[in-house]
């Protein structure tokens, strides 16, 4: 048993949790989350995404780290070290290759779309000293959308912000930047959250969220709910593994997962708290809003609303640093295991892997104007890279870290790593992360491609 990875070490718990819910903590949240649940039938999908958190979430959160915490390499590497210690099939590496392929696909529309918030957040600041006001959101995102030239700015400044935490490490750069940025996201989504409160319509944001129509439950639903689960807790692509990778012996993985999954999903319902009532309070209708949800109607209420730019600029600054912190997560598992070859340094490593990953972003930027009338899946590609990624391989991916962690791993390995659990706990983990978790992604699955 190893106690230190080479790429470093969390200096505390609470480094831990605060990295871990920076990297749940995202665009899943406060963009995906709040389009999802309106398209999918508010209340149904709330319902059936708290039960996948739980169910599903949480054991398979634990499992990755504690692979991660055992493997105390990238993804790959950890793969084939528990594989070749433990005498088992080769096979099971494939976990950390789709875990790499799934967070290189998914970074690569995950910056454009941070690229969004970055430009929203300089249109609000200019606004902030007299400039333009933004009076049709649909022509405002429309224009951008159409501009291959701003999107692929925006693009790259994201890429070098998350680039430059990255190549510093995992102290000087990633814990640093965590404890720096996840107090400054809770204090303006808290604000955020007043304000909603205070325009009288948090009652009925409350009930759009939480009241529960099992009739528009469906296959599309659940897969939805299901593949939010993985992409907001940041599992199936090994992220939490390689987060587990840096976590010190001594601290208690069911308490930091649980701390973990609590935070992002109080953070996921308080986003829809904030933004629902302001939908509701200037009379717009948040059905079938799709990825520009809050980017077309928001802005709408923005223009009338007391104080309503600042908010605006504190809004979108909340979804660059929600996004950033996450996008972090998702370059350092490529990152170190391009280090762990040993050719090249962490700053050319993470060079080397954020360079790829923008030029697959292209892809992305791109189909939305020059190549839009690409279709894959019956999707444009940006749609397409999404569902391919998180409503495809992390679920898969998720599967076989469930499956390898319940029954392949020896017991005195995941047994120990979950020694706070006790007896009947870890019985009770080996249920949910053995049988129901995989049981339900195969269900859900299964539904899906043949239902
Ligand atoms: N969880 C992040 C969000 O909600 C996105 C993210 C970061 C992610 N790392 C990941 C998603 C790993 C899937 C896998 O925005």
């Amino acid at each position: 048993m190893q106690n230190n990875s080479i790429h470093g070490m969390w200096s505390s718990r609470l480094a831990f949790i605060l990295a871990a819910s920076g990297s749940a903590v995202g665009l899943g949240n406060i963009w995906r989350f709040p389009y999802l649940a309106s398209d999918n039938g508010g209340g149904a999908f709330v319902l059936v995404y708290l039960g996948c958190i739980l169910l599903v979430g949480l054991p398979i959160m634990a499992a990755e780290i504690l692979m991660g915490r055992h493997g105390r390499m990238s993804p790959v590497n950890t793969l084939r070290k528990l594989t070749s210690e433990g005498g088992h099939s080769k096979g099971w590496v494939v976990i950390g290759w789709i875990g790499m392929a799934a967070a290189v696909l998914i970074l690569s529309f995950y910056s454009v779309v941070g690229g969004w918030t970055l430009h929203y957040a300089w249109l609000y600041l200019q606004q902030l000293f007299g400039g333009a006001p933004i009076t049709d959101p649909g022509a405002t995102f429309g224009a951008l959308l159409a501009s291959p030239g701003t999107l692929v700015f925006w693009h790259s400044v994201f890429m070098l912000l998350t680039v430059g935490v990255v190549a510093m490490g995992v102290e000087k750069g990633l814990e640093r930047a965590v404890k720096l940025l996840m107090p400054l996201l809770f204090l303006i989504l808290l604000g955020l959250f007043a304000y909603g409160v205070s325009t009288g319509k948090v009652g009925q944001a409350f009930s759009f969220l939480f009241t529960p129509d099992f009739g528009k439950v469906d296959g599309n639903v659940l897969l939805a709910a299901l593949g939010q689960a993985f992409f907001s807790l940041s599992l199936g692509m090994c992220g939490i593994m390689t987060y587990g990778a840096y976590l010190p012996r001594d601290i208690s993985i069911p308490k930091v997962a649980g701390t973990v999954a609590l935070m992002d999903t109080s953070v996921a319902l308080l986003a829809g708290l904030a933004i629902f009532p302001v939908i509701f309070a200037f009379g717009l209708d948040p059905a079938g809003g799709g990825p520009g949800l809050i980017f077309t109607s928001l802005p709408l209420a923005f223009n009338d609303m007391p104080f309503g730019i600042p908010y605006a600029l504190a809004f979108f600054v909340l979804l660059a640093v929600a996004a950033w912190t996450s996008s972090i997560s998702l370059l350092e598992p490529p990152t170190a295991f391009i280090v762990e070859k040993g050719k090249v340094s962490r700053k050319g490593a993470t060079l080397l892997a954020a360079l790829g990953i923008w030029a697959l972003g292209l892809v992305t930027a791109l189909g939305f104007n020059v190549w839009s009338s690409v279709r894959v899946f019956d999707r444009d590609l940006q749609g397409a890279v999404e569902y391919i990624a998180s409503d495809l391989m992390l679920p898969i991916g998720g599967l076989l870290i469930a499956l390898f962690a319940a029954w392949v791993l020896r017991k005195e390995i995941s047994q120990g790593e979950l020694s706070d659990l006790g007896k009947t706990g870890f019985g009770l983990w080996k249920i949910l992360c053995g049988i129901v978790a995989p049981g339900l992604v195969l269900v859900i699955l299964y539904m899906k491609l043949f239902g």
